[in-house]
């Protein structure tokens, strides 16, 4: 027997406001023509004035703690994946824990930038297998709206603000393939590739929080080529062929790279949950947000296959295979 992180729910929230292509396109040099075909994003959410990255989470969280049928009270363990945290310090996973009633267990942040989500999946996981913690919430919550040069047409365009949650439960399995929950995660780095994709401020360096700077160009082409690596060690250390895979659920940076991922695999569209038309790139949020869109309207059922991955800042990038 074995301990596996069973997934119990998952909770996702979007803030109310919708900030349109056409409306983005008044304040700078583009078009919803070249922001579709470039980036398949349509639309995105910003959050209100006020509205922080742990109301964003806490909403989520308080969603998947119902879909899951717990309180917070059961919760020991709170991980927030987030590169727009409401502060310094403490922890926005500090904030959320208190705002959701979570009173014991241990609770803190996760920084990897787009990869957040599966870097803190994989935390909790092994939190969860060794038997650390027994019910586990795993947070991706971002406020990129804060942190955007909203002049520079190359990279406002691309984000928008979301929050998503996946509650998790450490019960026994047989270690096969075929047990509830998660079955791998391969997590990589590489920070020689700093420059390409990264915020210009910190207060270790200018005291200020910084706008986020990337080469568009290059970070996609080295996103296909260490996504397609994250992938493949999914499958092989789980000697699974890609046909067993029942959804593909990627970070949603870019449609292109979504599809090139999906037709890389083999797997139809129908198999591929996408979002970015209508979040853009929320980050960490973005694969915790798709899973509650494709729980809550049937899609994704007990028993699927699902793969994550995820590309981000740092480099980091990383997969996760789930029986859900
Ligand atoms: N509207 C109109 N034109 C634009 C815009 C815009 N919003 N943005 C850039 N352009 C222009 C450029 O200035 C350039 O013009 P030039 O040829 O006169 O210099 C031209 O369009 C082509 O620019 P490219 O950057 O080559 O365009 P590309 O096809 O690569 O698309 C994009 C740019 C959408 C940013 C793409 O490169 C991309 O999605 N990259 C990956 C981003 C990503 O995956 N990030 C994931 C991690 S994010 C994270 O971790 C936080």
């Amino acid at each position: 027997m074995v301990l596996r992180s069973q997934v119990l729910g998952c909770g996702g929230y979007l803030p109310e406001r919708i900030v349109t292509n056409a409306e983005l396109a008044k304040r700078i040099d583009s078009t919803d023509e070249w922001i579709v075909q470039r980036t398949g994003i349509r639309e995105r959410r910003v959050a209100a004035d006020g509205e922080l990255t742990s109301d964003l989470a806490v909403a989520a969280c308080r969603e998947a703690l119902i879909r899951a049928g717990i309180g917070a009270a059961e919760v020991d363990l709170l991980v927030v994946a987030t590169s727009t945290p409401d502060e310094t310090f403490p922890a926005t996973a500090a904030r959320v824990q208190a705002a959701i009633g979570m009173t014991g267990g241990a609770a803190f942040d996760v920084q990897a930038v787009c990869s957040g989500f599966v870097y803190a999946l994989a935390v909790a996981d092994n939190f969860l297998r060794v038997g650390q913690a027994k019910t586990a919430i795993v947070v991706g919550a971002e406020t990129y709206s804060r942190i955007l040069d909203w002049t520079d047409r190359g990279t406002c365009v691309l984000f928008g603000d979301g929050a998503g949650a996946v509650v998790l439960r450490a019960i026994e399995g047989q270690g096969t393939i075929e047990d509830r929950g998660v079955l791998s995660t391969h997590l990589f780095a590489d920070g020689r590739y700093h420059d390409l994709l990264y915020v210009n401020g910190g207060p270790s360096s200018t005291g200020t929080a910084g706008v986020v700077r990337m080469e568009g160009r290059e970070v996609f082409r080295h996103a296909v080529v260490k996504l397609a690596q994250a992938v493949d060690a999914a499958i092989a250390a789980n000697g699974i062929s890609s046909s067993d895979i029942d959804w593909l659920v990627p970070h949603q940076a870019n449609l292109r790279i979504i599809e090139s991922m999906g037709h890389r695999l083999g797997l139809p569209a129908e198999k591929v949950v996408v979002t970015v038309d209508r979040h853009a790139n929320t980050s960490s949020a973005s694969i915790p947000l798709a899973l509650a869109e494709a729980t809550a309207d049937g899609r994704i059922k007990p028993g699927h296959l699902v793969l994550l991955e995820a590309m981000g800042g740092g480099f980091t990038w990383g997969s996760a295979l789930v029986r859900w």
